[in-house]
């Protein structure tokens, strides 16, 4: 109700009195004025006049900071199935981590967890993930896919360009994808995806796809500070957590309907070759046989990297490291 409210006093502009919100939410008056003052205690500003009602004030925040809670997510957020069930954390260990026992416990596909701080983010190949509350997203969505285990890499790939577009939808800055789905800009790394798959014999239980992005850091810690950006000092202003969870989760719904509709990969692997930096580069990998370098020729219908060897021969890696020549990490 909290958000529905929110969304009514946004959308009036004006006075709304507590008794049309309490015939309209079939309601008490008291259960609205403590809605009311919920709202309050997470930021927003909304005045209550006798005989009048409430108004939201928008603007006039002393600090200007954005309210990021459940409620202002939600109220902004206008998918059809992703985010229907959303959790907001204030703090935790892992977004990751806190959805998969969720999903053991039978979450519904397109539960979301969102976190303002991270006490163990986890990043890929055992890394950690710097998660300072205020400063980045950390979400985690939740599918239950009911294709083979085999067809899931793309999901990565494919959750890479849903940043990527709700990145540019909000920002303005076209990023480009280091395979399988860092999302760059400038050489930098904005944003890291880590997607943990959980299977029962050949079958997907569930998919989870968690997403980190530095949102407005203005430094990192020194094992990072010559890799990572953050999106504020590239685009040289601030950006609304809020509205780049929106779009992208948007995004996301819009990708994987097209993804789930048809087993043509073509359109989804061109629009995900025309973001990759690795096309046409000089690409070291790092496999578990041994290190080798050669040229990335783009990728295969099911999400492998090609890379072409000096010898001619063409390899197709499916995990591991691979870094490109002039973007970071390989020089
Ligand atoms: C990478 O190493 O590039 C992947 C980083 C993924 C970080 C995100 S933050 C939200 C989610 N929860 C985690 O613990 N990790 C992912």
């Amino acid at each position: 109700m909290k958000s529905e409210i929110l969304k009514m006093l946004e959308e009036a502009g004006d006075y709304i009195s507590g008794q049309t919100l309490s015939e309209i939410f079939g309601v008490s008056r008291t259960a609205i004025w403590k809605a009311i003052q919920q709202l309050i205690s997470e930021g927003y500003d909304i005045e209550a006049v006798r005989n009048r009602g409430y108004l939201l004030k928008k603007g006039e925040r002393a600090d200007q900071k954005e309210i990021y809670s459940r409620t202002s997510i939600q109220t902004a957020l206008d998918t059809e199935w992703l985010g229907k069930d959303l959790i907001f954390l204030k703090e935790t260990d892992s977004t990751n981590t806190a959805l998969r026992k969720l999903a053991e416990n039978g979450a519904p596909e397109g539960t979301v967890i969102v976190a303002d701080e991270q006490t163990a983010g986890r990043g890929r190949r055992g890394r950690s993930w710097v998660s300072e509350p205020g400063s980045g997203i950390f979400m985690s969505f939740l599918l239950r896919p009911e294709f083979p285990p085999q067809r899931a890499s793309m999901l990565t790939l494919a959750a890479a360009m849903a940043v990527a577009d709700g990145i540019y939808e909000v920002t303005g800055l076209d990023c480009e994808i280091k395979w399988p789905n860092d999302v760059i800009f400038s050489g930098r790394k904005l944003c890291g995806i880590l997607t943990e798959m959980s299977t029962d014999m050949d079958t997907i239980s569930y998919v989870i796809v968690g997403i980190g992005i530095n949102v407005s850091q203005s430094e990192f810690p020194d094992e990072i500070k010559d890799t990572a950006a953050s999106l504020a000092s590239c685009c040289a202003g601030p950006v609304s957590r809020v509205g780049l969870i929106v779009s992208i989760l948007k995004a996301w719904e819009r990708l994987y309907s097209r993804f789930l509709m048809t087993d043509d990969l073509i359109y989804l692997r061109s629009d995900y070759q025309r973001r990759l930096i690795n096309v046409g580069r000089d690409v070291k990998v790092l496999s578990e046989s041994g290190d080798y370098v050669g040229i990335s020729r783009g990728i295969t219908r099911d999400g492998e990297l090609i890379v072409e060897t000096p010898d001619g021969k063409e390899h197709r890696v499916t995990s591991g490291e691979v870094s490109v020549r002039g973007v970071y990490g390989y020089v």
